[in-house]
């Protein structure tokens, strides 16, 4: 949710601040704008649409040139995707500029305040509220901008990561978070501050994360950290660990399809040292400490949205079957807000591939509240989910940038299969079993790479399907999550409407839907309930719906009843959802290509959600 890249330095920033832009497109993209101060001036420039068009004019119109400045790319909460709403914000005088990503809950009384004060409002964003609260404060007290800036967050509710320069100090920049990311690069003599890791890695490894409640004053000689409330810490600095080639396309036309295509190596990584063949174990570095609680728990509770929903679906299938603890799926969104009975001996496990979505990161906040043990599945490496759980595992999936989530799923999946494993070792399993799982395990990356070859046949059928206006995915058991996570990726980026069910639920409603203009995707593959999925297809045929089925294969008993059918390699029911995803993914991609949608940056939609 809206991407901020500021820098202070001794480069000029105009390029830093639109490559920055460029790399956190995915956060936000309804509009752009970067403040520059030079020369005794403060240059804004902001404008609706993408980066694209900010750097076409800004080209047209020649450079800003400068030192210092700070950039937005937005994702609109208050306030209509225009150009007075883009962010840079500037105050009456035109001396400072504000960037900010998150919601400033009570800018309705700021507002008003601030009306009756005098200040006219130019936007209908919360922001502009905090920008004339911040003059309003600096007024009153004629206090230094760092000083004002911190008043004035204190009297905020709500959430915010910001950046702030003016130009009666071109040796400064402020930046401040409370539940929006924020992370601060470190150079020689100069400094960067960003939503992530993204714009950084180019200039870059040194970096600090900032926590909630803390704002930076950065000059050109370095930096002080203070709380909100005026306490000064000493941070430390950290190695990044992003390569610039994991974040750009690569020759590929979209990241989403590098990042589908990168499957086979990202989860060859998220498996590297974790599982021991020859030791017959899986060895999860970070939950050692844990370990013994996890294994004792009562109850594993997981909370995660969207797609990390769907893998948490899947992560109940494996926990349940081999560590035969309960548990329970959340949406972490529901699991905040409802009081949650939490027991001693429950276990909180959180998922989410940016760290930083928003109702995640409270559903954490509020299990340790109840001193509640929180596990947290993350991709991005000191991301605020990664630093405030109690232990966890990375994905080690490398940086997902397409919006639609791929590669994170199937980390995600494989590492609670690991979990579920390490859970059943020397209790649910013999030594045997154990060894027959972690083989299967450790061919998946083999066989995912050899179902990426059927990336020519998805095309040609998404080109079959490309008009339709509905689409049913029907799944059973582990690919009852598949089946939600194939509906869902193709209408995030293909704007087709399309639901996801047990397949067996299909006669108690949405077989209503079927005739022949429906698309039903089923997920057949020869395990228990092949049989059954089965009859479902017959179902469907009979009422002359179109049938696409994934199945193993070497199996042709599907061909005569199905439009399509698409076989993929054969592995061990609990893992077939790594491999089931894949084509679904595929077949998502080519259909939101030939419909001519933009498959990375789908309209309406962000990466990482940071507001509630
Ligand atoms: O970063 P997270 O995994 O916490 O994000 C959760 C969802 O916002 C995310 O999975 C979203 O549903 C994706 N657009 C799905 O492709």
């Amino acid at each position: 949710m809206c991407g901020i890249v500021g820098y202070i330095g001794g480069q000029q920033v105009n390029d830093i601040l639109l490559t920055g832009l460029q790399r956190l497109e995915y956060r936000g993209y309804d509009s752009a704008g970067i403040a520059i101060v030079a020369e005794g001036q403060l240059k804004v420039h902001k404008q609706k649409g993408k980066v694209s068009d900010l750097v076409a004019t800004l080209e047209s119109n020649g450079q800003l040139q400068g030192t210092l400045g700070i950039g937005h790319t937005r994702w609109a909460t208050h306030g209509f995707p225009n150009d007075e709403n883009a962010h840079p914000h500037t105050n009456v005088t035109g001396s400072f500029a504000l960037v900010h990503n998150g919601i400033i809950e009570n800018y309705g009384a700021l507002r008003q305040k601030l009306k009756q004060k005098g200040y006219t409002f130019k936007s209908e964003t919360d922001t502009e509220a905090l920008v004339h609260l911040i003059d309003d404060v600096q007024k009153a007290t004629s206090l230094p901008l760092e000083e004002a800036v911190r008043q004035a967050l204190t009297q905020v509710v709500g959430t915010y990561g910001i950046a702030v320069v003016s130009v009666e100090d071109p040796d400064l920049l402020i930046a401040a978070r409370m539940g929006s990311p924020l992370i601060l690069g470190v150079g020689e003599g100069e400094y960067f501050i960003a939503s992530d890791a993204a714009p950084l890695v180019e200039h870059t490894r040194q970096v600090v994360y900032l926590n909630d409640g803390e704002l930076v004053v950065l000059r050109r000689s370095g930096f002080e950290v203070r709380t909100i409330d005026n306490v000064k810490l000493e941070k430390q600095i950290t190695e990044l660990e992003w390569d610039l080639e994991e974040i750009e396309k690569s020759g590929y036309e979209h990241f989403m399809l590098k990042e589908i295509m990168e499957q086979p190596e990202s989860l060859e990584n998220c498996m590297r040292g974790r599982l021991r063949l020859e030791e017959n174990c899986i060895n999860l570095g970070g939950l050692i400490e844990v370990m013994d609680d996890l294994r004792a728990a009562e109850r594993v509770i997981i909370c995660a949205c969207g797609t990390s929903w769907h893998a948490a679906l899947v992560g109940e299938y494996l926990i349940e079957k081999f560590a035969r603890i309960p548990v329970e799926v959340e949406y972490a969104s529901e699991f905040r807000y409802r009081n949650p009975i939490l027991r001693e001996g429950d276990v909180v496990l959180v998922i989410s591939q940016s760290g930083e979505t928003a109702d995640t990161l409270a559903a954490v906040r509020e299990a340790k509240q109840q001193g509640i043990l929180t596990l947290g599945v993350v991709n991005t490496v000191g991301s605020t989910i990664a630093r405030e759980t109690d232990a966890g595992v990375y994905l080690h999936a490398g940086p997902e940038i397409g919006v639609a989530s791929t590669k994170a799923f199937t980390a995600q999946v494989l590492v609670l299969t690991m979990i579920a494993l390490k859970l059943a070792e020397n209790r649910t399993l013999t030594d045997a079993e154990m060894a027959e799982a972690l083989r299967a395990v450790s061919q998946i990356p083999d066989k995912v790479r050899k179902l990426l070859e059927l990336d020519k046949e998805l095309c040609n059928i998404a080109h079959s399907y490309r008009f339709a206006n509905n689409f049913l995915y029907l799944g059973r058991g582990f690919n009852f999550p598949v089946a939600l996570e194939g509906a869902l990726k193709l209408k995030e980026i293909s704007y087709i409407h399309a639901e996801g069910y047990p397949a067996a639920e299909m006669k108690h409603g949405p077989i209503a839907l079927i005739d022949r203009f429906m698309p039903v995707v089923f997920i057949a593959m020869k395990d228990r309930t092949y049989d059954k999925v089965v009859s479902n297809i017959e179902e469907v045929a009979a009422r002359q719906g179109s049938v696409i089925a994934i199945t193993d294969e070497g199996n042709g008993e599907l061909d005569k009843l199905c439009e399509y059918v698409i076989r993929i390699p054969h592995t061990e029911e609990f893992l077939s959802p790594l491999l089931t995803v894949v084509p679904l993914q595929l077949l998502s991609y080519h259909v939101a290509v030939m419909r001519g949608c933009n498959v990375d940056q789908p309209r309406n939609l962000a990466k990482s959600v940071t507001v509630e």
